[in-house]
Formats: structure tokens, sequence, C-alpha cells
């Protein structure tokens, strides 16, 4: 039977992968960002998951202002790095599992989540840098990846608890796949940022530490944060953190923090990483 075994949380942010693909992680201005992810490599070594949930959200890659799925759930066998406006970063493409997407799809909408279901799509920093983070270099990624997108760019995103629900049943739907599979869930983006306007580079610390204490401690309060409270504690694209909630929701009431990290700057983003195991 398929387990979710582990949840992390990540920050996206384009920087971190030009960063990588550049190797200039070892410049003063990377050095410690990068270092609060060697833990999690390391762990992922010892860890060997056969997938990976992976809740991102596209940004104008595979979407754009003409279709704009609250939910995407990505189905097919191969998913390409997107040309974001300098060409295709240079890492391994993406190599999907649709027997579990395919399943999980049809558990989601029977549950009653009406997910998107794509056979074919680019997969852009949202979904690539992660995988950095946690991998490194690597030739081949070492998990197969079932990308789940989210709308989180045009207003409304789903609420946090909608999310956390869709985590829930993500959970009910890997422990009904019958092979004997290591899943863990990723939710991605975050933290704190706004990338425009008059409060471009806000960071908001404090906010972004209670929230990645409340992952644990007090996960209740998180579900109910209100989209207003995002936008005005951490930014325009604060909202992201939402996605955290699919991977925490997933995870079940009781986890336990094995690693975190949290960064300021890297470009002008907070940077938020976790590593929850789930309480057997
Ligand atoms: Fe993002």
């Amino acid at each position: 039977m398929a387990r979710i075994t582990a949840g992390v949380g990540s920050s996206h942010i384009p920087l971190l992968g030009v960063a990588s693909d550049m190797d200039r992680t070892g410049e003063d201005y990377w050095r410690d960002c990068f270092a609060g992810f060697d833990w999690t490599k390391r762990w992922e070594t010892a860890q060997k998951p056969d997938v990976v949930i992976l809740v991102y959200n596209d940004h104008a890659s595979a979407f754009d202002m003409r279709i704009i799925p609250t939910f995407a759930i990505g189905c097919g066998e191969r998913f390409k790095p997107a040309d974001e406006g300098w060409g295709p970063r240079q890492v391994p493409d993406v190599e999907g599992h649709p027997d579990l997407a395919w399943h999980l799809a049809q558990c989601l909408i029977l549950d009653e989540f009406d997910m998107t279901i794509i056979n074919e799509m680019d997969v852009d920093h949202g979904l690539t840098v992660p995988l950095s983070m946690m991998f490194g270099k690597p030739d081949v990624w070492p998990v197969k990846v079932v990308p789940l997108a989210v709308n989180v760019v045009t207003y409304p995103p789903p609420t946090g608890n909608r999310c956390w629900k869709l985590g829930e049943a993500i959970a009910r739907a890997v422990e009904s796949f019958p092979d004997d599979l290591n899943v863990q869930i990723w939710g991605t983006g975050g933290m704190s940022h706004q990338l425009q306007g008059p409060r471009a580079g806000l960071i908001n610390r404090e906010w972004d530490t209670r929230f990645l204490d409340d992952l644990t401690a007090d996960p209740e309060r998180l579900r109910m944060i209100e989209h207003i409270e995002y936008l005005r504690e951490t930014g325009s694209e604060g909202i992201e953190m939402v996605m955290w909630l699919i991977m925490r929701g997933a995870l079940g009431p009781e986890v336990r923090e094995l690693h975190r990290h949290y960064h300021v700057p890297a470009s002008n983003t907070a940077v938020g990483h976790i590593v929850l195991e789930k309480s057997t």
C-alpha cells in the first residue's frame, strides 16, 4: 500500500534556481541560504521517496489568463522545464507517475474536489526549484513527481481551509493506492514577499516564524487565516503559503518537526523551509 511518510515546505524563489544552475551557491550571498538545505539533502538520500506529490503554482508558464484552474493535477509521463523567458532551466525532465496521478484524480474528483486533469504541460521554477533545493544537481531526478498546481496568482485563490481539506483527501487517496510506495508531499511558495508596488520587498519575519511554529503547534489556526491577512502581513505573494496547508493537511493531526531553515534575503524574498514527519 502507498503511504505518505513526510511533508516538506519550501520557498521556490526563481533566483535559487539561477544560483544552483550557475554554481554560485558557495558565494557569500548564497552560502548560508543553501546551507540550510544540506540537512534535507542528506535526509532525502536516506528516505529514498518513490514519489513526491509536489504542490506548487504555475507563474504564467503553462497557464495564462485564458485558463486558470484552481487545482490541477499532472497525469502525464513526463514534464519538461518551462521556458520562463531565458530558456528552460538546464535541469532534468520531471518524470511523472501516471498511475498514481490518475488514481489521485479519480479519488479526489469522486471525493468532490474538482481537479483539472493535465496530460501535457511544462513545469516552471515553482516545481523545479524545490527539486534543486532538495536534491542538488543530479543527472536524473531521484523521484517521480505528481505535479499539483494551485491558482494563487489570480484572485480568488482557494482558502487555506479548502487547501487543508484537499490535503486530507490526498492522504485518503494515497492510502487506497495498492502499490507499495513511499510518498512525500511538498508544499511550496512563500514565505512573506511582495514583488511589486510601494510595499515591494516586504518581509515579515515574525509572521513567518509563527506560521512555521504553528505547522506543529497550532495548525488549526493556520487553516482559518483569511486571504486579507496574508495580503496585509506577508505581501501580495505571501498567499502562496496556502499551498503549504495542502501538505500539512495530508499529514494528519500529529506531526514532528525534523528540520527548519529561515533565511533573509534571497532576492527580495524570505526563504522558508521545513521538514515534517508524520506521527504514527
Ligand atoms: Fe511562486
